[in-house]
């Protein structure tokens, strides 16, 4: 049974279908995924660890509670999961980022990687991996494939569109590692796209084609 969340507030809902809408411009898709990020976010941290810090409020000295946000990762794969880390770290600004480059060829479906960087000590960190599209899941299995050779144990994923397809797939691979998602649409096409989805994330974000 795939762990899966979805995350459907009537804000996120409304600001999906305007993100849906082909006729949405650049600017406005921005906008919305980094606003929806914002209301994911608030999910996804639901249960996050917290430590007791020293303050003076005006009246008086208190042990007071704060995100150890040194311990968080946000993974973002590139090129869309850019626009959800953005909204992400407006959030929780003292968390640490990971870039994972990976495109899917468009022939093959399967992943290419071209670049990883991440922080150190990953087996001591919370990860929040983020990407906008789980279609054949092909990217998002490597990205954590590549994440967990480098010790990390610790892992969420966070997108907005899911395929039901790409969520099966994703869970055989990883089923230690729960999905947070606005929505799950009907299925895959041939080209791999999530129908009905929004299209091509990387591209309506980035005015790309
Ligand atoms: C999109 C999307 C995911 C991937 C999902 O990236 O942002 O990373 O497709 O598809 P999958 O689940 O079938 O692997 P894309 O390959 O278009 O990369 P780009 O935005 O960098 O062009
Ligand atoms: N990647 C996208 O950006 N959109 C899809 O529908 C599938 C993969």
């Amino acid at each position: 049974m795939a762990n899966v969340t979805v995350v459907d507030h009537p804000l996120i809902q409304h600001k999906l279908t305007i993100m849906r809408d082909k006729e949405t411009s650049i600017a406005g898709f921005r906008r919305l995924l980094r606003e929806i990020a914002h209301l994911m976010c608030y999910e996804v941290t639901r249960d996050l660890e917290l430590e007791m810090i020293p303050i003076e409020t005006p009246m008086a000295h208190m042990d007071s509670p704060a995100i150890k946000g040194k311990k968080l990762v946000f993974a973002s794969i590139l090129r869309a999961g850019n626009g959800l880390l953005d909204g992400m770290l407006d959030l929780v600004p003292a968390a640490r980022v990971a870039h994972i480059g990976i495109y899917r060829d468009h022939e093959t479906l399967q992943p290419v990687e071209y670049y990883f960087k991440a922080p150190s000590n990953l087996e001591d960190r919370l990860i929040i991996v983020v990407d906008p599209m789980l279609a054949t899941a092909n990217s998002s299995i490597a990205a954590i494939d590549n994440l967990k050779k480098r010790g990390a144990n610790n892992l969420r994923f966070l997108c907005l569109l899911a395929a039901p397809e790409g969520i099966a797939k994703f869970s055989a691979a990883h089923p230690d590692v729960p999905i947070f998602t606005a929505a799950i649409d009907s299925h895959l096409n041939e080209k791999g796209y999530i129908v009905p989805g929004l299209g091509d994330a990387g591209d309506r974000m980035y005015g790309t084609k």
